[in-house]
């Protein structure tokens, strides 16, 4: 690293990676290459590299996102390669992504569209067919309502906040987070001590966890027994969070109104009631720059410096 510095330092990237961030890497020591054969340095997003070969030549890995689980994390601290991450730098992207995910839900945007686009006939007729259906799509507005977040991290903290500002309830139930960190968010967000609490007493649940093995469904059949009928159910984390079978029971039964996902899925893209998202939370155009920037500037610090920030 540090005293390797005079050698150019090969950069790999598995997915693309916005020109702002690579800039930051200085051209006289680092060099951006295709060639998969011996890279110093592997940049990725949302690429799946747990059936990689991850060549020897590897020193660090730097995701431009705040989940790790695409990378086999374990198996490059045994090989005493880090990894990075960006936490936070596209939370915001996340958190408005999940506002549009509530309303698509609550006024039920997406069949209210699918309705729209399925008629036909001349104007006149258009315009009665819309009078005569639109009824069946009258919402619900948010004032009131009480939204549960599960995790209280860079993303949880500002749906929350957000949710508050929309005038909503909002309960927070993290078991990771100290009570004074917890509490630093606003005020008003109300503690649930329990999960099962949580769910009880929310009309809108919204997951922001990390994918492990604590979290692996934790949202399952017994968890959806407890929410209240017509819950719409938001997951901009990861999709084996959630069990999609005991979610799809919960469709059925009544209870969960709409599961809202960031996951394309075959399965699921089938059920009216589940709107389904090409994992689109941190595409924006700000929070690429950002996630970019953020994980060269890690990367750089690194290689030339031999430093691991944490964020
Ligand atoms: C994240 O973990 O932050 C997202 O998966 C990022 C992405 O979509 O690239």
């Amino acid at each position: 690293m540090s005293e390797d510095i005079q050698k150019i330092c090969k950069v790999l990237t598995l997915n693309s990676i916005a020109s702002v961030g690579l800039k930051r890497l200085p051209a006289n020591i680092f060099q951006i290459s295709s060639d998969i054969s011996d890279p110093d340095v592997i940049l990725v997003r949302s690429h799946n590299m747990h059936d990689m070969d991850i060549p020897v030549s590897v020193i660090a890995i730097g995701r431009a996102g705040a989940g790790t689980n695409n990378i086999p994390v374990n198996q490059m601290s045994a090989r005493g390669i880090p990894v990075f991450n960006t936490p936070g730098a596209n939370a915001n992207a996340v958190k408005e992504l999940v506002l549009a995910g509530m309303l698509m839900a609550s006024r039920n945007l997406i069949p209210a569209l699918r309705f729209v686009e399925a008629l036909e006939g001349d104007d006149q007729s258009f315009h009665l067919q819309v009078e005569a259906g639109k009824k069946q799509f009258s919402g619900l507005e948010l004032p009131g309502r009480t939204l549960g977040v599960i995790g209280l991290g860079k993303i949880g903290r500002p749906v929350a906040d957000a949710a508050i500002k929309l005038g909503m309830k909002v309960l927070g139930y993290d078991p990771k987070i100290t009570i004074d960190s917890a509490w630093s968010l606003s005020a008003e967000v109300q503690r649930a001590n329990q999960i099962e609490d949580l769910v009880r007493r929310s009309n809108f649940i919204s997951l922001h966890v990390p994918l492990n093995e604590s979290t692996r469904h934790l949202i399952n059949g017994p968890l959806i027994s407890h929410m209240q009928k017509n819950t719409i159910l938001l997951n901009f984390s990861r999709n084996a969070i959630v069990d999609e079978d005991a979610v799809l029971a919960g469709i059925k039964s009544g209870i969960i109104k709409n599961y809202v996902c960031d996951f394309p899925d075959q399965k699921l893209k089938q059920q009216p009631a589940v709107i389904t998202l090409p994992h689109l939370g941190a595409s924006t155009h700000e929070a690429e720059e950002n996630c970019a920037m953020m994980i060269a500037d890690q990367i750089m610090d690194y290689i030339a410096h031999g430093n691991i920030s944490y964020t």
